[in-house]
């Protein structure tokens, strides 16, 4: 079973994901953390697009959930160094290329096959898990999301402005929104949170309880 929950960078989806996730005992698949492993490989390899794309399938992509979620690459763990700046500045234009997709979906189709799976994104409910069980649309103003973006970099020892902060979701909302595969954008029957109306504590239970409904209902 797959449940979905998409939204702009700074939704809270992420940390919602993978309180739901630790309330329902169930794994946690963060999407964005791939995307950002992709973009980590490539800035280190040096390559031109098409040699890098060339090498792709033969990296090994792994993650686990354990509290966090962890991402290594060829066995080499990478959960910290996916969060830089630098990653982030540079993940949504890897992001946006057809064959990165791919070898995304992929990974994460495959892995979901077995388990009870709660993943966070962009494009889930819309584009790769389609027919997941539950889907939710998670969004907030643009002042909450920059705050929790700071406060998040903050938290690593990440100094940056708020201003900095403000246009660098800017920039990424443009990038994620408008790009021509499989965009940022709602399902039709997903549910929308809107996660500056909410304390996280509200957000959370209010998901556990659509997924138990649903689950009731099937
Ligand atoms: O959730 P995040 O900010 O860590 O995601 C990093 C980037 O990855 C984001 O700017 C867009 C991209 N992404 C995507 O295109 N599709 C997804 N399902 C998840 C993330």
């Amino acid at each position: 079973m797959i449940v979905v929950i998409d939204g702009p960078a700074g939704s809270g989806k992420s940390s919602t994901a993978r309180a739901v996730a630790h309330e329902l005992n169930i794994q946690y698949l963060d999407s964005g953390a791939l995307y950002r492993a992709v973009t980590y490989l490539f800035l280190e390899s040096e390559q031109s697009l098409p040699k890098f794309f060339e090498s792709l399938y033969s990296v090994q992509l792994t993650f686990k959930f354990d509290n966090e979620f962890h991402v290594s690459l060829n066995g080499e763990v990478i959960t910290e160094a996916i969060r830089d700046p630098k990653i982030s500045l540079h993940v949504s234009g890897i992001a946006a290329m057809t064959k990165v997709r791919e070898f995304i979906n992929a990974i994460m189709k495959k892995a979901v096959q077995h388990g009870l799976y709660i993943a966070d994104g962009r494009d889930l409910g819309t584009a790769v898990f389609p027919n997941a069980k539950c889907k939710f649309f998670m969004t907030a103003d643009l002042e909450t999301r920059a705050k929790r973006r700071r406060q998040e970099l903050d938290s690593k020892g990440i100094q940056v402005s708020y201003s900095e902060v403000v246009a660098e979701i800017k920039r990424r909302d443009q990038i994620d929104s408008t790009r021509e595969e499989d965009p940022l954008k709602q399902a039709d029957d997903a549910i929308l949170v809107d996660s500056s109306a909410f304390s996280f504590d509200e957000q959370v239970q209010y998901i556990v309880k659509k997924i138990k409904e649903s689950i009731i209902l099937e």
